[in-house]
This record gives structure tokens, sequence and C-alpha cells, in this order.
């Protein structure tokens, strides 16, 4: 039987990502164990972003499972959902206010009631100091799922993000900030907090 990098727990990041790379959007789907709700909320997000925004989306839903697998439900639903709908405020909002604008529609236009998939959305974009396991999931998701190129850090986050999620967030945080900074864009507070909150929790595992 050929070895399939995408059933079971990711012994092998990087053959996971290159496989799941080559998915159609209904094996996204399968393979996440999307059902109905997600199926209605997939064409809500079709008819709201562009189609490689879609596709952004089931790979960071398809991740953040992933991620999830080991502490099973209620973790592994909810990570689903909000990592379907993360972007889901992208067309209405600038890049620092889509996480804030995607709560707001998924709670009062989707009805999404769970709290913790609604942080986890608005949180997305800059992280946060002390995460909630569902919100340093979509996070880590966002900037490692398969679609993703050419970006600082991509392969150790990568590397890091099945085994050490902290660490991959706090790489990932340092590195945006850098980016940021670099590039002369506003820096939002909490990915500051974040860079430094991950850094110092590395340090004390050392
Ligand atoms: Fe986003
Ligand atoms: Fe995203």
């Amino acid at each position: 039987m050929r070895k399939n990098a995408l059933s079971g727990p990711v012994p092998d990041p990087e053959a996971f990502f290159a496989e799941a790379a080559g998915l159609t959007d209904p094996q996204f789907m399968r393979l996440a164990g999307a059902g109905s709700t997600e199926r209605k909320l997939l064409k809500f997000l079709r008819k709201q972003l562009k189609p490689q925004r879609v596709r952004h989306s089931l790979g960071v839903m398809l991740t953040a499972v992933k991620m999830a697998e080991n502490d099973g439900e209620p973790l592994v639903s909810r990570v689903r959902l909000a990592g379907l709908l993360h972007d889901c405020g992208k067309s209405a909002a600038d890049a620092l206010g889509h996480g804030p604008a995607g709560e707001r529609i998924a709670r009062e236009e989707l009805g999404i009631t769970d709290e913790a998939v609604l942080s986890a959305i608005r949180w997305h974009t800059t992280g946060r100091a002390g995460m909630s396991r569902e919100e340093l999931i979509i996070y880590v998701a966002d900037y490692i799922e398969p679609f993703r190129k050419d970006l600082p850090v991509l392969a150790m986050a990568r590397r890091l993000a099945f085994t050490d999620p902290e660490g991959a967030a706090g790489l990932i945080a340092r590195s945006t900030a850098a980016h940021i900074r670099e590039s002369g864009k506003t820096m939002d507070p909490h990915t500051l907090e974040a860079a430094q909150y991950y850094s110092a929790a590395e340090g004390e595992k050392a």
C-alpha cells in the first residue's frame, strides 16, 4: 500500500504539506471531517471571497484539524469551523481589521455562538499573548497551510507546528513583527506582545 501522508497523525510535515497542496476542495472537506454545516458555510464563502482565498481557508481548516487531532473533541470541531471561517471578514475590512470583522460576520450573519470559535477568528491575524488552544492553532495554521509559499520561517514553523505549537507561534510572531517593522506598516501591539510572550515561554522550557 502506498504511504499516505494525509491520513493519521503527521510524522512528516514536509510530505503532509506537499500532498495536501494537491487536494481538490471536496477532498479537503472529507479529510477534515466536514459535514453539512461546513458545506453550507463553504457556499457562503464562495460568494464572499476570491477562489484563491477559499482554497486558503480550506487549507487552514485541514491543517488546524490535524494540529488538534490528538486532543480530540470538542477542539477538533471548533478549529474545523474557525479554520474554514477565519477569513470571512476579508472583503469587509482592511488587513488589520478583518479578524474582528470576521468575528462580527460569523456571529451576526452566520449564527456562530461558540465563543472559542469566534475569538479564534478575531485574533488570527495579530495573535496575542496567552492565546487559547483554539486561537493558537488557527494563528499557526493560517501561516503554514499547504498553499503558503516563500514566507520567512515557513519550513521551520511547519516542522514545529505538530510537536511544539507554542514554539511555532513564537517563531511566526517574531518573524511577522520583524517584517512589519522593516516594511514600515502599522504594528498592532498584540503582535509584539505575542512575540514576547511566546519567546519567553521558550526560554522557560530551555
Ligand atoms: Fe486573515
Ligand atoms: Fe488567512
